[in-house]
Order: structure tokens, then C-alpha cells, then sequence
């Protein structure tokens, strides 16, 4: 009860004492707040990828789930897209939602870091940084370190200004710096050592008045906390770099990131319960689910080949809704660990060994309390073990939690919270011709661009990520009517290719190069190729990301290759150019006349449906493209592209109420093959 007490004590500190700060240290067995140490279950939910009528509601089930903090990356792409042009507005609104953390009583961890990678576009760096002149990213460059300490500091003084830190009162407890480097710092050779000493010094020296932390990354500097990311982090953790610091887990992966082919990756609520409780046993104090909310990579945030859908899988699912039994499993968890506080981080522990893959991890209070995890490592059976005076059966694979060392209070086995399955409802069906206009996006050819290069160029250094898009188009003579070989090379993502007006197909790859081949018909004289290529996302991994190239590598007719010939570029579409998304722009609209065309805009009306359910469009009948609503991008769908299971990796899209009105909302899409727009559907999301 001892133990109950002090957690409810902690967590409540945090709405109530504006007025003054707390002191946040560590030791070698957590974190402490006044002196208090702190037994921490943290939850991330990233800000952009749901909207703040979200936020109130997804906190507020984190914290029914037993979540003491919320930890959430700083999207520097997202604030400053043009150098010097910063946007803190709707969902970007970071300062909103760490007051709204804060009115829920809850903590937050800032990861400011700022490379994210987080399967966002570009790992969060602004496109920009790519043309600052001589700049490689995440080493001991100047150019990168100006910039870097430059956005760093400017999020760190938002945040005093606001007074936002628990120094000062407000809720951040934690802060992060660089991100996962130690994989890669070998790469830069001596300068990502240096880089790391200068990352660490740089945060320390910014005074936030609370800890910083690194995560995977063994050799962090002190006083930067080492913390670790991954599945198994009670297995596979060194542990703190010195014994003054606390074992801290920063990503417990929930599920995995899934890209469009991709079948979505299921942990079992068990699984998770385990390697949790594993970690606590082992000393743990912090344990952080990634993401303990994913939600919607919405317009084109998503980074390559990323599905829009984010961490679906999660206790809170993309919509928000509670996912069971996982979401119950862990709140259990949190609960029962919570019971064993005053032994856990008061006292003295002990391990022993129960049988062959049998362990015992005890832990004693100074006034005789006592908790125990017994773990069974074995798979495939239960096993009856001795431990003090009683007798208990492990089930396979399992941590028994013992709060008093006698009694079970929770085994990560047992699920006894309730299932819930998440349905769907068509409230709305597109099938009326009458209601649709469209839009074919014109083809270009060379007389129509105006950027010229003898070579073929590098697409994200051309579009600068303005848009997923960069047509190619080329001219060259033949001297007779004839069939020829035609063979694209590219490294994008999707290719599509047009022969003198005439579609001759697409090809698409994963991260490596792929080939578009096919027989197409010449004209004696004059010939256009035009390619449009396609990226679903810029890169958001690996060293020397600023250097990294995308695009059409070379291009061959039968047995004439003709990257050096001089091709004309265009950066977009033109539907992107004019806004076509928004309600208003210039272009003509036509009658949909029935007949699916390849790169065509879509157009109709809809009225909302009533009720509050979450809403998602069921875009099972189209190809591949990107979503409006109300100018609103909800993000790129694909759904022509299958799994091995033989389906789309994704076919619902979320539809945040808030994007919508009453009456009048406008959906837009823009379909790159042949879908159907008459087969969509608005669905109603709901649990049972
Ligand atoms: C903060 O707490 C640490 C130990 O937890 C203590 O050494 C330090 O004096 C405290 N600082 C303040 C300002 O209270
Ligand atoms: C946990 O900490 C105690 C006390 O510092 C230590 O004796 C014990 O070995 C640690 N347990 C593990 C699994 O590292
Ligand atoms: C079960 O444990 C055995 C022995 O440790 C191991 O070889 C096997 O891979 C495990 N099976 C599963 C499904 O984890
Ligand atoms: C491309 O140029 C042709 C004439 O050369 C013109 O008819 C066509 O409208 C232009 N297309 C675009 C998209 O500008
Ligand atoms: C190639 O494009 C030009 C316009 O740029 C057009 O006049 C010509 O007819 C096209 N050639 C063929 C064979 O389609």
C-alpha cells in the first residue's frame, strides 16, 4: 500500500505546482524527482501524426493504461520547411500539446535529437540542410553542427520561455540528443566520436535543468544517460555506462514499421508483457512503448515506401481506439509493478537461480518489504518451481510478478483483459457517376519543360521534395518506322513510362535499383520518351544521408543509350501546381465518363456522417495515389501493391473528424493507374 501510495503522490505532482520547479536527477537506480525515485512507464504519441482534438483523448486513455510519461521526437522538417520559416500552427502546435500533456497529469520526455529518422520523410532533417554548401549530416562538420545547435537551441528556448521544463514547473522531465548513432558512428570515422562528445556537450550546456538522455548508445557522455531501443532490451541491454546512471529503456517496439507490400508486424500482448517485465527485474526503472500511439503519416511525411497508416498495432490504435487485449495486459502490468515500488527502487536486490531456465529476481525494502519476478525462459512448458517456502507453477515462457514474494499478482502470460474487435461500417458510398469530375494530368514532352540537362538529374537534389514527382522527357531521331527495346533504369520508387503520347507500363522496386522493360513502337524522325518517376517518400536512414541519390540512373533504346542527351525536366504535377485539392483553383474539370484513365484527378462532394466514430475511406477499388479532403492531405495510399498474403498492405484511410464540416466536404485524389473511384466508401470505425 506503502508502494501505492508514493506512485499516486508522484504522478499527481504534476498538474498542481505551476508555481514552483522540481528537481530532476538521477542515480544508478533511476530517475529522481526531489529526491524521489521514480519507477516511470512512458507511451510515445507523436504530436503531427493526429490532430489536437485527438490529443486530449489519447492522453487521457495513455494514463487510464498506468502511462506516467508521454515521450514525443521534435519534427524539424515539419517547423521549418524553408530555412528561417517556422510553423507552429494546428498540428505542429508542440507547445499545445505538452500543455495538454500537462493538464493530464502526466510527464513528458522531449526528443529533440534532431535527426528522428522515425520513418518520417528525410529522418525529420528540412530538406534545405541537403544544399547547405559543403554540410554532411550527424559528424563533426561545421556546417551541420551551425545548424544543428542553431534549431536545438531555438526548441530548448521555446520551451523555458513557455516554462515547460520541470525545473521550471512545467512537465518535461527528460530530454534526448542524437538518436541510435553508435550503428552508423563508425562511418565517420574519428568525427563521429568527436560528434557525439560535441552533441552531448551542446545539450548539457543549454541548462535545461533536467537530464539528458541517448539512446542506443553505449559511450554517451557524461552526464548523458545511455538508454536502450529495441525488442529485448532485458536481454540484450550492457546497461548504464556508469553506475550512477539508471538502466532506461527508451523504445519497446509495440510492432514494427511496416512499408507497402508489407504484411503488418504483430507482437502478442504476452511477448510485450514479458520482455517488459524482464527489463524491470533486471533494474529497469523507465520503460517507454514505441509507439504506444502511431497514428497517420499524413500528406507526404511518411519516409520511403512507408505505409500512411503508423504503428497501427499499438495499445492505441491509428484511430485512437483502444486495441485489447494488449491495451489491458500492460495497464495490468503497470499495475502490479507498480505494487512492488518501495521494494523496487527502495531496496537491495538479489537473483537466483530456480532450476535450469528458471529465475528468480528479488527485491527487499529496508522495512522488509519484498518483490519478486520469476521467470521461466522455457517455451514449450510449464514448470513447477520452490521459491522461499511456497510452491509455483510457471507457465511457459512467463514472469510471475509477486508483490509481497508470496502472493501472484500478475503473470505475463495470463491474459486475463478482455478481447475487442475493431469493425467497420459503409456510411457513405461514391458509386453515383453524376457526383464525380476528373481531371487527366497532362503529359509533358521536352517543348514543354523548361529545366534542361545533359544528364540525367538526381531527383530529390530537382524536386527538393516539393513533390513526389519528376517527369523526364527526352527527344531523339530514328530513321525508320520500327519495334524497339526500350529499358529504364531506376532507383526512385515507381517509374512510369509514355512513348510518343502512348502509355507503355510501370515498374516499381524496393531499395534497390529496378529495370522497366518494353517493346515500343518508333516513328521515323522525331521520338518523345517522357518518364515520370516517383518517390513515396524521401530516405530516413544511414550514414551520409545528404548524399544519397534517387531517380532514373539510364535509360537505353534498343542499343542506344541516351543519358547524355539533352532532357527536359518538370518538377510536379500540374494539378499539384494549381492546388487542384483546394476549392479554389483554375483548372478545368470534366464529367467522369466511367472509364478509369492512368494519372487522373478525381473530384465529388460529400456530407459527414453523424456521430463521433472515427471515419476512414475505404479505398480498396483504387491503385496508388495520394487523398484530399477539404485541401487537407490525409496521405498516399496504395493499394495495388500486395502483401505475400496477397493484399494491400493498407486500404483504410483515416479521415480525422476534425477535417470535415457538416455539409459540403471536398475529396480529392489524385490515381496513378486505373482505379475506380466508384467503389469507394467512407467507413464508420467502431470496437466491441
Ligand atoms: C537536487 O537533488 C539532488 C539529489 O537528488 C541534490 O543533490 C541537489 O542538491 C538538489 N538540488 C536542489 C536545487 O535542490
Ligand atoms: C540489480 O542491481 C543490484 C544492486 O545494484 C545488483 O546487485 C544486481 O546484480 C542487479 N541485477 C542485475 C540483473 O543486473
Ligand atoms: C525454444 O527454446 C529453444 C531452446 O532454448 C530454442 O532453440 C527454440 O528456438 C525456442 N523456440 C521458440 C519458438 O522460441
Ligand atoms: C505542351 O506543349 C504543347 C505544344 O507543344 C501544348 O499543346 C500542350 O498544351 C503543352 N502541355 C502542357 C502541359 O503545357
Ligand atoms: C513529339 O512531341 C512533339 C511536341 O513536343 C510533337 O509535335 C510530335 O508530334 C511528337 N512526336 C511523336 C512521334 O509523337
Amino acid at each position: 500500500m506503502i508502494g501505492l501510495l508514493f506512485v499516486v503522490l508522484a504522478a499527481a505532482g504534476v498538474g498542481n505546482c505551476h508555481s514552483y520547479g522540481r528537481n530532476v536527477t538521477y542515480d544508478g537506480r533511476s530517475l529522481l524527482i526531489d529526491g524521489q525515485h521514480l519507477l516511470l512507464f512512458s507511451g510515445s504519441i507523436h504530436y503531427p501524426r493526429s490532430t489536437p482534438e485527438m490529443w486530449p483523448s489519447l492522453i487521457s486513455k495513455a494514463k487510464q493504461g498506468g502511462i506516467d510519461v508521454i515521450q514525443t521526437y521534435v519534427f524539424w522538417n515539419l517547423h521549418e520547411p524553408q530555412q528561417g520559416q517556422y510553423d507552429f500552427s494546428g498540428r505542429r502546435d508542440i507547445v499545445r500539446f505538452i500543455r495538454e500533456v500537462e493538464a493530464h497529469g502526466l510527464y513528458v520526455c522531449l526528443r529533440i535529437v534532431p535527426f528522428i529518422e522515425s520513418e518520417w520523410t528525410y529522418g525529420g532533417l528540412p530538406f534545405w540542410l541537403h544544399d547547405v554548401p559543403g554540410i554532411v549530416f550527424r559528424s563533426d562538420n561545421g556546417p551541420f553542427k551551425f545548424h544543428m545547435r542553431k534549431w536545438v537551441t531555438k526548441v530548448v528556448d521555446m520551451m523555458k520561455s513557455e516554462k515547460l521544463y520541470a525545473s521550471q514547473g512545467g512537465p518535461i522531465i527528460l530530454s534526448q540528443i542524437e538518436n541510435e548513432y553508435e550503428r552508423l558512428e563508425s562511418a565517420f570515422n574519428g568525427e563521429g566520436s568527436r560528434y557525439v562528445h560535441w552533441a552531448a556537450g551542446l545539450a548539457v550546456g543549454l541548462q535545461t535543468g533536467v537530464p539528458w538522455i541517448m539512446c542506443s548508445q553505449q559511450d554517451a557522455p557524461d552526464p548523458v544517460i545511455n538508454t536502450c531501443n529495441g525488442f529485448e532490451c532485458g536481454v540484450k541491454f550492457q546497461g548504464p555506462n556508469t553506475p550512477n546512471k539508471p538502466s532506461m529503456w527508451t523504445e519497446n517496439w509495440t510492432s514494427f514499421v511496416q512499408r507497402y507490400g508489407q504484411e503488418p508486424f504483430i507482437r502478442s500482448a504476452e511477448e510485450i508483457a514479458f520482455h517488459v517485465a524482464l527489463f524491470i527485474a533486471k533494474n529497469g526503472t523507465y520503460v517507454n512503448y514505441y509507439m504506444y500511439h502511431g497514428g497517420t503519416n499524413f500528406g507526404r511525411t511518411a519516409a520511403a515506401r512507408v505505409i500512411t497508416s503508423y504503428y497501427d498495432q499499438a495499445p492505441l490504435d491509428e484511430y485512437g481506439l483502444i486495441r485489447q487485449p494488449l491495451w489491458g495486459h500492460l495497464k495490468e502490468l503497470h499495475a502490479a509493478i507498480r505494487l512492488c515500488t518501495v521494494p523496487l527502487l527502495s531496496g537491495f536486490s538479489e537473483t537466483s537461480s530456480l532450476g535450469d531456465l528458471q529465475t528468480a529476481y528479488v527485491f527487499k525494502g529496508k522495512s522488509g518489504e519484498c518483490a519478486a519476478f520469476l521467470v521461466n525462459n522455457d517455451n514449450s512448458s510449464n514448470v513447477r518451481v520452490h521459491f522461499q517456502s511456497n510452491s509455483f507453477e510457471l507457465p511457459p515462457m512467463s514472469i510471475s510478478i509477486l508483490a509481497d514474494c508470496k502472493n501472484l499478482a500478475f503473470n505475463t502470460a495470463k491474459v486475463s483483459a478482455q478481447y475487442n474487435t475493431r469493425s467497420r461500417t459503409v456510411k457513405h458510398i461514391f458509386d453515383s457517376m453524376e457526383r464525380w469530375e476528373e481531371y487527366n494530368e497532362p503529359i509533358p514532352t521536352f517543348s514543354n519543360t523548361s529545366l534542361r540537362a545533359d544528364v540525367l538529374l538526381d531527383q530529390m537534389s530537382t524536386t527538393k521534395d516539393t513533390s513526389d514527382y519528376l517527369w523526364y522527357t527526352v527527344c531523339f531521331q530514328h530513321d525508320s518506322d520500327a519495334q524497339a527495346e526500350l529499358s529504364v533504369l531506376s532507383n526512385a520508387h515507381v517509374l512510369h513510362a509514355f512513348v510518343n503520347g502512348q502509355y507503355k507500363g510501370y515498374a516499381y522496386g524496393g531499395n534497390h535499383n529496378f529495370v522497366l522493360e518494353n517493346t515500343v513502337e518508333l516513328k521515323k524522325g522525331t521520338n518523345n520518351i517522357t518518364l515520370l518517376s516517383v518517390m513515396i517518400g524521401l530516405p530516413d536512414s544511414g550514414a551520409y544521408l545528404e548524399s544519397k541519390t534517387a531517380g532514373i540512373r539510364s535509360v537505353r533504346i534498343q542499343d542506344k543509350y541516351l543519358n547524355n542527351y539533352r532532357w527536359g525536366y518538370q518538377i510536379g504535377l500540374l494539378g499539384e501546381k494549381s492546388k487542384i485539392f483546394s476549392s479554389e483553383h483554375e483548372v478545368q474539370w470534366s464529367p467522369f465518363r466511367g472509364r478509369p484513365h492512368r494519372l487522373t484527378w478525381y473530384k465529388t462532394w460529400f456530407d459527414a456522417p453523424s456521430g463521433n466514430d472515427p471515419l476512414a475511406l475505404n479505398l480498396g477499388s483504387m491503385g496508388k495515389g495520394e487523398v484530399w479532403v477539404n485541401g487537407e492531405s490525409i496521405g498516399r495510399y496504395w493499394v495495388s501493391i500486395h502483401t505475400p498474403k496477397h493484399r494491400p498492405s493498407q486500404t483504410w484511410y483515416h479521415v480525422p473528424r476534425s477535417f470535415l464540416k457538416p455539409r459540403g466536404n471536398l475529396l480529392v485524389l489524385l490515381e496513378e493507374e486505373y482505379g475506380d473511384p466508384l467503389g469507394i466508401t467512407l467507413d464508420r470505425v467502431w470496437i466491441s
